[in-house]
């Protein structure tokens, strides 16, 4: 009998499946160590690495080990590091002034790797969380978070990281008309090319607790952060606030956390066409990570697979703890 064309069996998908050449032929998305940018710990000291117990793997450094981490992250070809402060207990503040403190421990750390690995391209984190005596990215007055007063501090805050030779100002704050004020402060002050990754969609998600022990903020924190992180139940809402953040001068717009918004990444991209990021955040590391070290699944296998997702779902690029673990698999296979 004649096959009919159009239909089984004329039209079999099996057959660009059946052997290693012709997956790789008709494969669609690609990984690339370009596509990584890898979240650094900072901590006082010098050659300290202080594991963090809910990220496996994951260390917070003195400045000194941050910049052998960046010379690592450059061998292996990584563009880009992100870095986050663990600020000392006693300067962790209501007024946050260690935040826009030019000498605080995250400047410190972004003047050290400029000077020792000139090409790496590095990105930094605006919010108050770090610094506040209370755990929030904002100012907390009589209990509210307010949002001019905090983006009048956030601007100092940029300024400062900016002047540290910061490449990639990283607000996380989630603050209303944060983007446009830096935007200003930077073309006014001489800073015209430090580009802004605007954390345009950021939900208020229980996937960053580890993050919140990593830089000490999670014990802290008072109350929730749901009257400025988004719900995560909205997503046209996540479209409005990154064409907002795109108006108000963002290079570059982030979705985060990422695993479970790939439907919000998606969308981003198809309606922006603008150089759109996730963040595969601390919880959905820590969970690859603690059911790999049961056996229970192939970290290995899963942290690929994880990434490509972000590639499939229309991103650019992606912040994840394994940034080095994957450069040097994806180095290997080159
Ligand atoms: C703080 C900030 C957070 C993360 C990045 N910047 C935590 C939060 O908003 O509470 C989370 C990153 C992660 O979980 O890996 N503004």
């Amino acid at each position: 009998m004649r096959p009919t064309i159009g239909q089984y069996p004329a039209t079999r998908f099996r057959r660009l499946r059946k052997s290693d050449a012709l997956r790789r032929l008709s494969q669609e998305n690609a990984l690339s160590v370009n596509d990584l940018i890898w979240p650094i710990f900072v901590r006082e000291g010098e050659n300290i690495s202080e594991p963090v117990s809910s990220m496996p793997g994951v260390s917070r450094l003195s400045v000194n080990l941050v910049v052998k981490a960046a010379e690592e992250a450059a061998e292996l070809g990584i563009p880009a590091i992100c870095i986050f402060p663990y600020t000392d207990p006693d300067k962790r503040t209501e007024d946050c002034a260690e935040a826009w403190n030019p000498d605080n421990i995250a400047n410190r750390a972004i003047r050290a790797v400029k000077a020792a690995v000139p090409e790496m391209a590095i990105m930094t984190d605006v919010a108050l969380d770090p610094y506040n005596a209370n755990g929030h990215d904002g100012f907390v007055q009589d209990g509210i978070i307010v949002n001019d007063e905090t983006v009048e501090a956030l601007v100092k805050m940029t300024l400062a990281q900016a002047d540290a030779g910061a490449d990639i100002i990283g607000p996380s704050d989630m603050m209303d008309g944060r983007i446009g004020a830096m935007r200003l402060a930077l073309e006014m002050s001489g800073h015209k090319d430090v580009a802004i990754l605007s954390y345009a969609a950021k939900y208020a998600s229980a996937f960053y607790g580890p993050f919140r022990d990593a830089v000490g903020a999670g014990s802290r924190l008072v109350g929730d952060k749901k009257t400025y992180q988004m719900n995560p139940a909205n997503a046209d809402e996540a479209m409005r606030l990154i064409e907002r953040d795109l108006t108000e001068g963002a290079d570059m717009v982030m979705v985060k956390p990422g695993l479970p918004y790939l439907d919000i990444c998606r969308r981003a991209k198809d309606t922006f066409g603008a150089p759109t990021y996730a963040y595969q955040v601390s919880g959905e590391y820590a969970m690859i990570m603690a059911a790999a070290e049961n056996g229970w699944i192939d970290g290995e296998k899963i942290m690929l697979e994880s990434l490509m997702a972000f590639r499939r779902a229309g991103c650019d690029g992606v912040l994840t703890y394994f940034a080095p673990r994957v450069a040097r698999i994806l180095q290997d296979k080159a």
